[in-house]
């Protein structure tokens, strides 16, 4: 059977025929109910129609978008069902999604509903490139509005669910939009210095726009963090995880410009010393201070090592260049011509001193 989806402690799997005993036996406890229809059981009819619902939905899009059951990891057990798909009321916009859950009691309180609609939401934005998540639950419903609370999600308005049975019909819409996902997840991503198995995400990573170049970049990281282990006081690059997602990374080396091979193909003219190196940044966690945050790791190592620090990058480059100035780094020379790695550009280099710009910017 196929699974969906993994967290913790639970696997989320597509649903089949036989399932509907699991969607009677939830859907007959009043207290499951109580937001749903006022503590009603569901009748037979309700559970045969929600049942073929739920196997219908996966089969649009490739099976990434419908309801899935979950169990737990260990004993199999049923514990409810997940959705992840485009809100009903604009079914067909697959960038605007809609998440939900249903459990039962006996999983209630344990943090299962937090950790799955965390991995959905991770999904969502980071496999799915949605744009928004939204959930909506009834205004009574203050556990569910707390899930959605601990997830990121924010209060959007009130409104009124005419067809709920019971006297208050109010419900709330909360949602989380794609960069406000990424900002709430900062302060959870985990920086650390490379290590050899990094080689492979980190050409997945700078692949990125040109898969074709993944091949051919694999070595070079592989032989890039193994010179980082066997020699950590003159080599190091520091990477960006969001969980055990590869974000970004940067680096930073002595050159030696007698002894080394020719750094950026620029046939040894390059001067030898300290420089910043390799950085990038997914382009959906672009802007969000984490290029500055692994250049503080950077600086923070370089720090004893020597005053004076160079950069050298395209010209052209738009995202890095004003960073690196607005850090104190300033132009020593522009015009040089490079390789990387398939075509010509044209390099600037940068130097910084420690003692002087950058140290009194260091605050970043
Ligand atoms: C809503 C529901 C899915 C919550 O599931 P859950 O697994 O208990 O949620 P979690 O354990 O992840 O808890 C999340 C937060 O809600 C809080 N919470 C749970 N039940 C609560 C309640 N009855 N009142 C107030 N807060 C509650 C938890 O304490 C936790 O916050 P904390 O970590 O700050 O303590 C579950 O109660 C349920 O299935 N209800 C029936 C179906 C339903 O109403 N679905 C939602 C329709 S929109």
């Amino acid at each position: 059977m196929k699974i969906y989806l993994e967290t913790e402690r639970i696997f989320l799997r597509e649903f089949t025929s036989e399932d509907i005993k699991f969607i009677d036996d939830l859907d007959s406890s009043p207290a499951v109910m109580k937001y749903l229809s006022d503590g009603v059981p569901s009748s037979k009819d309700q559970v045969l129609n929600t049942i073929n619902s739920f196997l219908k939905c996966p089969d649009r899009e490739g099976g990434s978008y419908g309801y899935w059951l979950a169990q737990t990891k260990d004993s199999k057990e049923f514990v409810g069902w997940f959705q992840l798909r485009p809100l009903k009321e604009d079914i067909n916009n697959y960038k605007v999604l809609e998440i939900g859950y249903r459990l039962k009691e006996k999983f209630w309180g344990q943090g299962i509903t937090t950790e799955v609609s965390e991995a959905l939401i991770n999904k969502a934005f980071n496999e799915l490139d949605a744009k928004e998540v939204w959930a909506i639950t009834m205004r009574s419903n203050i556990a569910s509005q707390k899930v959605m609370e601990k997830c990121g999600l924010e209060f959007q308005r009130e409104d009124v669910f005419l067809d709920y049975p019971g006297k208050d019909k109010r419900c709330v819409w909360y949602r989380l939009k794609d960069s406000d996902f990424r900002k709430h997840k900062l302060n959870s991503l985990v920086y650390r210095k490379s290590a050899l198995s990094d080689a492979l995400a980190a050409a997945k990573l700078h692949s990125v726009g040109d898969p074709e170049a993944y091949d051919s970049l694999v070595p070079v990281f592989q032989n890039e963090f193994k010179m980082c282990d066997e020699m950590p006081d003159i080599r190091s690059y520091y990477l960006a995880f969001d969980k055990s997602c590869l974000i970004a990374f940067a680096g930073a080396r002595y050159y030696d410009q007698e002894n080394d091979e020719s750094m950026y193909g620029t046939k040894n003219l390059l001067p030898s010393g300290w420089y910043l190196r390799g950085i990038r940044v997914h382009k959906k966690w672009q802007r969000l201070g984490i290029a500055r945050e692994l250049t503080k790791l950077r600086l923070e190592w370089l720090k004893e090592k020597s005053s004076e620090i160079f950069v050298f990058l395209s010209d052209e480059n738009k995202e890095t260049l004003p960073m690196y100035k607005d850090l104190g780094f300033l132009e020593q020379s522009k015009g040089w011509t490079y390789s990387s790695p398939k075509i010509s550009r044209k390099g600037i280099l940068l130097k910084g001193y420690f003692n002087l710009e950058l140290e009194n910017r260091r605050s970043l």
